[in-house]
């Protein structure tokens, strides 16, 4: 059971000392948003090269971004430890996941709501990891969709069935109040966002869901 706060909620004029506020987590989720895949724009690729540097746990980089073939694999090169790319946005997704796992970055693949698992499952072999997204991709804060656990289910269903290690991550109004569900459909890894960053002590946050998603 991983936790991976999302420095999307952070103070993004103070990014390194919101990094060692969350020391005790797994991983530091980035959202990348191009402005095009989703309505939001946030960062790119040289603020995760500068987190990089100062950053004391790996960098779980979450792009939104068109075009991922032609960018994810610079993110993987930056020294980030995990890159998710959206499907939906993959022009070769096989030949992508395959660009960062030698880049040296666990590959994974993320999901939107309305976009179903089982076309992609044939994929599972390539992939690291699965990303289940629980809200509409582009803000943070918005209410966790619990319509999307049977997916969830679904897909630690077929990584059962095909074997090997592939985590299963959950991303969108994870909190204190929606992690137990996430846990018991099969999610092993959590991004969580405003419920660390909104906490006044986001170390014991991060502890609190950690400790949720394991009982
Ligand atoms: C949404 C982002 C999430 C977001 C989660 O597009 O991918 O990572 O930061 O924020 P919360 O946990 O507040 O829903
Ligand atoms: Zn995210």
């Amino acid at each position: 059971m991983q936790i991976s706060p999302s420095i999307l909620s952070a103070d993004f004029a103070n990014l390194e000392r919101e990094l060692d506020r969350i020391g005790n987590a797994d991983w530091a989720h980035v959202d990348v948003m191009d402005a095009h895949f989703v309505p939001n724009l946030t960062l790119g690729l040289p603020v995760v090269e500068a987190l990089q540097k100062v950053s004391p746990i790996p960098l779980d980089c979450h792009l939104m971004i068109e075009d991922p073939d032609r960018w994810a694999p610079s993110y993987a090169e930056a020294g980030a430890g995990s890159v998710t790319f959206h499907v939906e946005a993959a022009q070769d997704p096989v030949r992508l996941a395959r660009a960062l796992r030698s880049a040296g970055a666990r590959a994974a693949m993320a999901l939107k709501p309305g976009t179903p698992f089982a076309p992609y499952e044939d994929l599972l072999p390539e992939l690291d990891m699965v990303l289940v997204m629980t809200v509409e991709p582009g803000f943070g804060g918005q209410s966790f969709m619990a319509d999307q656990m049977p997916k969830v289910t679904q897909v630690r269903e077929a990584v059962r069935r095909h074997g090997g290690e592939v985590w299963i991550q959950v991303d969108g109004g994870v909190s204190a109040s929606t992690i137990e569900q996430c846990a018991e459909a099969g999610a092993d890894v959590f991004v969580a966002g405003s419920a660390v960053y909104g906490a006044d002590d986001a170390a014991a946050a991060v502890d609190r869901l950690r400790e949720l998603a394991r009982s």
